[in-house]
């Protein structure tokens, strides 16, 4: 059934990808607008989110930001040089790739220091319940699932949603002019690196798992994958809800005491 794909159209133009892929994609788009189209980043857009929720963002986001370099490296275990074009593109990609997010951890603790929330409460704090799930979901995927699987929700699906969210309060005027001026560019640094303007990365992605699959997979497996990407968006939006309600849990077992 795997018959060869190489894309001949543009590589941001979803056209150019196999059928099953279009359709993958648009059988998961209201799960991605769940994300996209969150209450957190109005928030953040309109300058006017609270200490907590903000808290409670940075440092339940921390640790997908913190282990996405691994999560790239279990997929890189997977690879073989010379078994497939799939194979090697998934390869030089990602080795290339987990060079790029070197940085991007430390930029993460700069933006979460500028809008209020110290580093060593990102490092050490308690992320709120239900916030480490797209974590735990990552970890499964890329350390248990197939290549194709592990691409797809985390470089296809994660980078691609946060990409359009991180564009929406980059772009807002209203959010940088809540942050101290001083300083103020680092702050923003990590949003403007994951700000997806003219980001290709999920794109790349999403060719090298339709090399990996080819153009007329088994629609089990095309299911199987669709379940992937929906799994991504879902625990991105189940964690961000638990940002929105949670007070800070020192307070919870302040008021538990
Ligand atoms: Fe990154």
């Amino acid at each position: 059934m795997n018959t060869h794909f190489e894309r001949t159209g543009p590589l941001g133009d979803l056209s150019s990808y196999p059928q099953w892929a279009q359709d993958l994609v648009a059988a998961c788009e209201p799960a991605r607008r769940r994300v996209r189209d969150h209450a957190m980043w109005d928030l953040m857009g309109e300058g006017r989110i609270d200490a907590v929720t903000m808290r409670n963002f940075m440092v339940g986001t921390w640790s997908l930001i913190e282990r996405f370099p691994s999560f790239m490296a279990l997929n890189l275990l997977k690879t073989q040089y010379g078994r497939s074009a799939g194979d090697n593109m998934a390869r030089r990609w990602l080795v290339r790739n987990i060079r790029v997010e070197q940085n991007h951890a430390e930029y993460w603790l700069d933006w979460a220091d500028g809008s209020g929330v110290p580093r060593a409460e990102v490092l050490d704090g308690r992320p709120p319940r239900g916030t480490q799930a797209a974590t735990e979901w990552c970890l499964e995927v890329c350390g248990q699932d197939s290549l194709a699987a592990g691409m797809l929700a985390t470089n296809y699906a994660i980078e691609g949603v946060t990409g359009e969210w991180s564009q929406k309060v980059y772009d807002s005027v209203a959010y940088a002019e809540s942050l101290p001026s001083a300083g103020r560019k680092a702050t923003l640094r990590w949003l403007q690196l994951h700000a997806a303007y003219d980001d290709t990365h999920p794109w790349e992605a999403l060719e090298i798992v339709c090399t990996l699959m080819g153009s007329r997979p088994a629609p089990e497996a095309v299911e199987h994958l669709r379940e992937c990407v929906e799994r991504s968006y879902l625990s991105l939006h189940y964690g961000l809800e638990r940002c929105l309600l949670q007070p800070q849990m020192k307070e919870v077992e302040e008021q538990a005491a």
